[in-house]
């Protein structure tokens, strides 16, 4: 299908005046519009921009009972040049429909879902921030709105994109603690999707590491707490003996992350060696007392590079000084880089509204 012209219904009084964008709380503030779309009888249908509002669900909707409901995370930015670019969204896109298919939902167009983005995006460009760090947070999700309470899935759902100017997220270097009791993932369970019921329930586990003073939990696999997956909702890269070791995907426990990919990517061509595999917790402490392990950080888009100062196994702690992440660092840089349109862009990651 092509791309039609979206019909919006504007908001007759912009909140914009009455914020100061920079210093806004991340997820907690959102822009004048959202896009909302119906799936009905195998289509999709009622496609609008319209004022950001809350909106009826039938209480009995299935998203409300049996979580089948899905979500992606991109961010958008004002370049140095005053271009609005977004960062690899045809990305966001391909995982959005691998997760609506293990949870059983439609897929969504790619023109609904880019052409949905770029309109509503230039719509509320205004609210883009432009500090450095600082960016336009798009939201695009589905739930599920059949009002019946049998389980089996929706014939129903609504798409919807929100947008939230956002600052620097878990900017502060974190302390984090090993998990070898809880789970986020397990194989041939839901962890490669982002639906809300990963993300539900690795709460209770990472509130229990905040008690211990901690700011997030490394996951580890389900079967044994051996290998290390991902940490809280970031992909996670180690530095040792000069290596970046990612953990891989083959388990179906570990999100793709776009992020994680353009690292990936962008690590190789610095001539940086890395290697996607099954990275074990015996490993990494065997490293910290030989003094191999150099560096250890989180890749994602809401925190783009987020460095780890403290990371605990048990009583054995392992710290770092993150003055001294020269990878990671250069891996902040060079993203930061091409997003802003300081450096070529040679991939054609960025996509111009
Ligand atoms: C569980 C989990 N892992 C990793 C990531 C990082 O993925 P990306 O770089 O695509 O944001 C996210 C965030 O989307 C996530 O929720």
């Amino acid at each position: 299908m092509s791309s039609p012209k979206i019909p919006i219904t504007p908001i007759a009084q912009s909140k914009l005046p009455s914020f100061k964008l920079e210093t806004l709380q991340f997820g907690k503030h959102f822009t004048d519009h959202m896009l909302m779309a119906d799936y009905e009888n195998g289509e999709w249908k009622n496609v609008v921009i319209k004022p950001y509002a809350p909106f009826e669900v039938d209480p009995a909707s299935a998203v409300l009972h049996y979580g089948q409901t899905i979500f992606e995370g991109i961010k958008a930015f004002k370049n140095n040049k005053g271009e609005f670019v977004i960062f690899r969204p045809d990305q966001n896109l391909i995982r959005f429909n691998v997760s609506a298919s293990r949870m059983e939902m439609p897929a969504v167009p790619e023109w609904l879902f880019m052409e949905g983005m770029k309109q509503l995006i230039a719509l509320d460009k205004g609210w883009v921030p432009s500090l450095p760090d600082h960016s336009l947070y798009i939201r695009p999700f589905m739930i599920a709105t059949d009002p019946f309470l049998g389980v089996r899935p929706s014939a129903t759902y609504k798409f919807m994109i929100l947008l939230g100017p956002s600052g620097p997220y878990f900017a502060a270097p974190m302390k984090i603690m090993i998990e070898e009791k809880y789970t986020r993932a397990t194989p041939g369970g839901v962890g490669y999707a982002k639906n809300g019921g990963n993300y539900g329930g690795s709460l209770h586990p990472v509130e229990l590491a905040k008690q211990k003073g901690f700011d997030q939990v490394l996951w580890t696999d389900a079967n044994e707490h051996k290998y290390v997956e991902e940490v809280g909702v970031m992909n996670v890269m180690f530095v040792i003996d000069g290596k970046v070791i990612t953990p891989s995907l083959e388990r179906g426990t570990v999100l793709k992350g776009v992020t994680r990919d353009s690292a990936i990517i962008l690590l190789r061509e610095m001539g940086y060696e890395v290697e996607e595999r099954n990275l074990s917790v015996d490993e990494i402490v065997a490293a910290h007392k030989k003094g191999l392990f150099q560096e250890i950080f989180g890749v994602g888009t809401a925190a783009v590079v987020s460095m780890i100062k403290q990371l605990a196994h048990g009583d054995y702690i392992m710290d770092f000084d993150t003055e001294k992440m020269v990878i990671a660092k250069a891996l902040k840089q060079a993203l930061h880089d091409i997003r802003m349109g300081v450096k070529e862009d040679v991939h054609h990651w960025m996509v111009k509204i």
